[in-house]
């Protein structure tokens, strides 16, 4: 497998999951009452399944109990509504996630909404106290780096509720100038700005968008929150192996960030 740059003394992804998950057993061996996470799941496509069969690994693997409920494809709203007020009510349950797409005949942003604040560990409400897990995953991992934040350029680009948004707010909370760019946004001021970052997170989903005719500062941290799949695996939003200090590798980067952040706000809820 192709290895990622690294130029300076940054912990690899993996290595870093592996120290974080060590700590986190630690604790949760200690908890006299271990929390209890439920997955509920209605498609059935091969990318979910595997993000599923990921979260409950990671689960068993760290001692939280996990639970997955399957429902059919063809689940209306109301009926996902009525389980969803069933494990808002649940005192037994520290934490679930309706993993998402959804199919067709039920709304996403219904279902968000629908979940408690206080159980939702994707942190998708908006008067959730936990960030979504792929920004709040990213800024762990720079912050356990060292990274500086104050006062650096952060380049965020895209804009979704889940990665873009969280991310470019996140970035703004440790004083970073954060601008954050999107799909109109020219390729001629796409240069231009990330010439100038200090950080990128690039979160679009389109194969190498960013390529070898983006200059950067060699210090740059680059960060590819992008998965895109074709007839050769798996691939980012960025070229692998741009001159820069340090830059996040597609598989194996960004999405282990985000299941760790997953677990991690399982534990934020159950501690007292
Ligand atoms: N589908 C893909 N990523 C996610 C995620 O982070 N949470 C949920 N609920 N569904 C997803």
């Amino acid at each position: 497998m192709r290895q990622f740059v690294c130029y300076n003394a940054f912990m690899t992804i993996k290595e870093y999951i592996k120290t974080r998950k060590e700590e986190l057993k630690t604790e949760i061996a200690l908890m006299k009452v271990k929390p209890n996470f439920v997955i509920v799941q209605l498609n059935e496509d091969d990318a979910s399944n595997a993000y599923v069969r990921g979260k409950l690994k990671d689960a068993a693997e760290l001692g939280i109990n996990a639970k997955l409920i399957k429902l059919d494809i063809s689940t209306s709203e109301a009926e996902l509504l009525k389980l969803i007020d069933k494990l808002n009510n649940d005192k037994a349950v520290d934490g679930f996630i309706v993993q998402m797409p959804l199919p067709k005949q039920i709304n996403e942003e219904t279902i968000k909404l629908a979940i408690s604040p206080d159980k939702d560990v994707d942190g998708f409400h908006p008067l959730s106290k936990l960030n979504p897990c792929t920004p709040q995953g990213i800024m762990n991992y720079l912050k356990h780096e060292g990274v500086e934040f104050l006062g650096k350029n952060a380049v965020v680009i895209g804009r979704s509720n889940i990665v873009g948004k969280p991310m470019a707010k996140l970035l703004l909370k440790e004083s970073c100038n954060v601008t954050v760019l999107h799909s109109k946004t020219s390729f001629e001021d796409m240069y231009r700005y990330l010439e100038n970052a200090d950080i990128v997170v690039v979160a679009v989903g389109r194969k190498f968008l960013i390529d070898d005719k983006f200059k950067f500062k060699p210090s740059a941290i680059l960060v590819d929150v992008g998965i895109n799949r074709d007839e050769n695996g798996l691939h980012g939003d960025i070229l692998p192996e741009r001159p820069v200090k340090f830059q996040t590798p597609v598989p194996g980067g960004v999405g282990l960030l985000t299941r760790l952040a997953l677990m991690e706000n399982v534990l934020k809820i159950k501690r007292p």
